[in-house]
């Protein structure tokens, strides 16, 4: 299975959250999760957290699928029963290609009333003001998961599932900091999977992958892929 995080977006040129390479402009160094980020920063502040998300929400838009997310799209056509589980709300994988993908973190093109929690694309609320407002007397939000919030059931179940009964496991653009989706690398470890970390910089789960690669996913993923099933891709 594949667990993705914000690393592999980065060349897509949306910014990561942590990261040592200040290229990359991680979001958490120039703002404060607690203010953005999460559920009671939501209630005490909508209009300054949904204009934050509607901003992010463009950057999304305009960014476009890398050869990383690529070569995963590919690599799901050749392995179908492969689990891809990303904490990325970008909706980069999708544009890719790829299908089925578990969005533990939900997904910022998609909002959802506070009201009455019905679900709408982001294209279909009007801006005019912050917080927009919804049909139903509520807020629109974006439906993603902030700390101090439950991630999806059937996500999680899914995740565990995959984690659980995976050949091998891949950790892909993650800080591995984040729980509950840094712990499914522990999870296939515990069962004796192997696992494979690709990463331009060190996480907490280096010292414990069986292999690193110490390059970006757009890069790493695309070779790899190609070295494992040279008839599919060439
Ligand atoms: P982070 O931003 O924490 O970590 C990004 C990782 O990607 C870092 O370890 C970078 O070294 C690595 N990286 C940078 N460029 C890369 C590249 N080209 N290829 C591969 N890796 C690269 O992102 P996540 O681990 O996804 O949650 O963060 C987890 C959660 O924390 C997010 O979903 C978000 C954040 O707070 C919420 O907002 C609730």
């Amino acid at each position: 299975m594949l667990m993705t995080g914000a690393g592999i977006s980065a060349e897509s040129g949306i910014s990561t959250f942590r990261d040592p390479n200040t290229n990359n402009h991680p979001l958490w160094s120039r703002y404060d999760p607690m203010e953005l980020a999460h559920i009671d920063a939501f209630h005490r502040d909508p209009e300054l957290v949904t204009r934050w998300y509607h901003w992010r929400f463009g950057a999304c838009k305009d960014a476009r699928p890398n050869p990383g997310h690529e070569a995963i799209a590919r690599l799901q056509q050749i392995l179908p029963a492969m689990t891809l589980s990303t904490q990325n709300v970008d909706g980069l994988h999708q544009r890719a290609g790829s299908t089925d993908v578990i969005e533990l973190h939900g997904c910022i093109l998609r909002w959802k009333c506070t009201q009455s929690d019905e679900r709408t694309s982001i294209e279909q609320i009007s801006f005019d003001s912050f917080p927009p407002r919804s049909p139903a007397g509520g807020l629109w939000r974006p439906d993603v998961v902030w700390f101090g919030e439950m991630l999806p059931e059937l996500a999680i179940e899914r995740t565990q599932a995959a984690a659980t009964s995976c050949d091998l496991f891949f950790s892909i653009g993650t800080s591995s900091v984040v729980y509950p989706a840094a712990g499914y690398f522990d999870l296939a470890r515990s069962q004796g999977t192997p696992t494979i970390e690709i990463n331009p910089d060190a996480t907490p789960a280096s010292e414990y992958a069986d292999v690193v690669i110490r390059s970006p996913a757009g890069e790493a993923l695309p070779e790899l892929i190609a070295a494992a099933f040279p008839e599919e891709t060439s």
